[in-house]
């Protein structure tokens, strides 16, 4: 073995300090995208060969070289170097040990400053896709449900604070819509990850008469990025599907916050299955709702990884800095995290059942249907306001006797408007208040019922 690092020892009179190597490496994490840095030298080599820098034997060999150094990876063989710094160079060095001189032909025209980027976007791209499957299978579950609840009443709530009846299904499908913004936005960022930096070289370009579109169209590239020194410095591409996975997980953990809310005994409006849950060393009787609240949890750990990944780019010169091997932990781990919290969320929701008696009775708690009430005296002829303050008065009554709208006589609301007749029980009830809001995006069963089928169009055409 040299003295120095035999990708680059030319320049150099010493070896890199052992801890300095360490320090510098990145294989550790960066080793996760062999399959797509294999991926993006096969194309390169292909091209090379078209354009007449490879011979087509040099690029028989370099392909049945990294074919087997994929194989060895995949076996748990492989001997990942940290001297050799990144996975770029570890797989680059198996390969000429493998075949010879021709492995180190490879390198030509290219850097690992576009290989590296090549390589991200290739690895996000492949994972996005799963992404945006498990948000399909999430979405699909949340329409079952919402389907199957359509008539279910619950209380709705402005400042968690009963409001007006809803339907289950019409709050389910809240939550379909933010999944339905957040699969818009990752798709169109799919478009911008899935340009190709390779052939930007180092920064500059290079002097071989590369082509450019035929290894884009190799690599499933929608095309060659436009410009060299943008190619491989500028992780935005990361940034942005980093934003719409925060999206997602914020978006999730307002679902986490209603499901611990639901699952509390002071709550109690669903059952979350044992399997979702876990109990408690100390307290027998305890269930948790384990999943949401880690959930609600790691929404936090991904913005912050937004946040890392805007402050890492923030202020950067052109074009490639060693800065941008930070990019990968904070990515992967968006990447695994959001997967690992879809799946388990398009696992749980199907499973999630509803007390109806217990959301009844809270919607029936709260004087939620006081809008209903106010709504039927204007129909009598009374201005908003005046039906606002008489409704008020009825409610303070009903908080003294701790008697409901729905449960007081006519007599006793006849106290407060001569205007009220016994029809008026048609819109104090439940079903009567959340049938009246028949229209679209509105809480009545038929709607809920028709949004479904909507959104199921929706779905299949994706
Ligand atoms: N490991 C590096 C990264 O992740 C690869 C590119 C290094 N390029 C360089 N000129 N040092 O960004």
């Amino acid at each position: 073995m040299s003295k120095t690092n035999q990708q680059w020892g030319g320049r150099f009179t010493e070896a890199t300090d052992a801890f300095v190597a360490r320090f510098t490496a990145s294989v550790d994490f960066d080793q996760r995208m062999y399959r797509q840095d294999i991926q993006g030298s096969v194309a390169h080599a292909k091209m090379l060969t078209k354009v007449g820098v490879l011979t087509e034997a040099e690029r028989d060999a370099i392909i049945a070289g990294l074919q087997e150094v994929q194989e060895e990876i995949e076996r748990g063989e492989f001997e990942w170097s940290v001297a050799l710094e990144d996975v770029h160079m570890n797989i680059e060095a198996a390969l000429t040990e493998k075949i010879g001189i021709t492995g180190k032909k490879l390198h030509t025209g290219r850097s690992r400053n576009d290989q590296v980027a090549t390589d991200i976007r290739l690895y996000l791209r492949d994972e996005m896709v799963l992404i945006l499957s498990e948000l399909t299978r999430l979405q699909q579950g949340l329409l079952e449900v919402a389907e199957r609840e359509a008539d279910t009443i619950m209380p709705g709530f402005t400042h968690l604070q009963t409001a007006q009846p809803v339907t289950f299904g019409h709050h389910l499908l809240a939550w379909f819509e933010m999944l339905q913004r957040d699969y818009g936005r990752l798709q169109d960022c799919l478009k911008r990850v899935n340009i190709m930096p390779l052939g930007a070289a180092a920064l500059a370009g290079t002097t071989y008469p590369i082509d450019r579109h035929y290894t884009a169209e190799l690599l499933g590239f929608e095309r060659p990025s436009e410009n060299s020194l943008d190619s491989v410095s500028d992780r935005d591409f990361a940034i942005e599907f980093c934003a719409a996975a925060s999206l997602v997980m914020t978006h999730l953990s307002r679902a986490s916050e209603e499901l611990v809310l639901w699952t509390s005994a002071q709550f109690d409006f669903i059952n979350l299955p044992d399997r979702f849950c876990t109990g408690s060393s100390i307290m027998p009787q305890k269930k948790n709702p384990d999943v949401p609240e880690l959930v609600r949890g790691k929404s936090g750990r991904v913005t912050g990884h937004l946040v890392s990944l805007l402050m890492l780019m923030k202020s950067q010169p052109l074009a490639y800095n060693k800065d941008n091997q930070e990019d990968k932990e904070p990515l992967f781990d968006v990447i695994d995290t959001l997967q690992g919290c879809l799946r388990a969320y398009a696992d749980m929701i199907p499973a999630i059942t509803p007390k109806k008696e217990k959301m009844r009775e809270a919607a029936l708690r709260g004087f939620s249907t006081a809008t209903d009430l106010a709504d039927y005296l204007v129909r009598q002829g009374i201005a908003f306001r005046d039906a606002h303050e008489i409704v008020g008065k009825s409610v303070a009554y009903g908080i003294e006797q701790s008697k409901d709208l729905g449960e007081m006589s006519l007599d006793e609301l006849r106290q407060f408007s001569g205007q009220i007749q016994a029809d008026v029980f048609d819109v104090l009830t439940l079903e009567g208040s959340v049938a009246a809001r028949d229209h679209i995006g509105g809480t009545a069963p038929n709607q809920v019922r028709a949004a479904v089928v909507r959104a199921r169009a929706v779905l299949a055409a994706r």
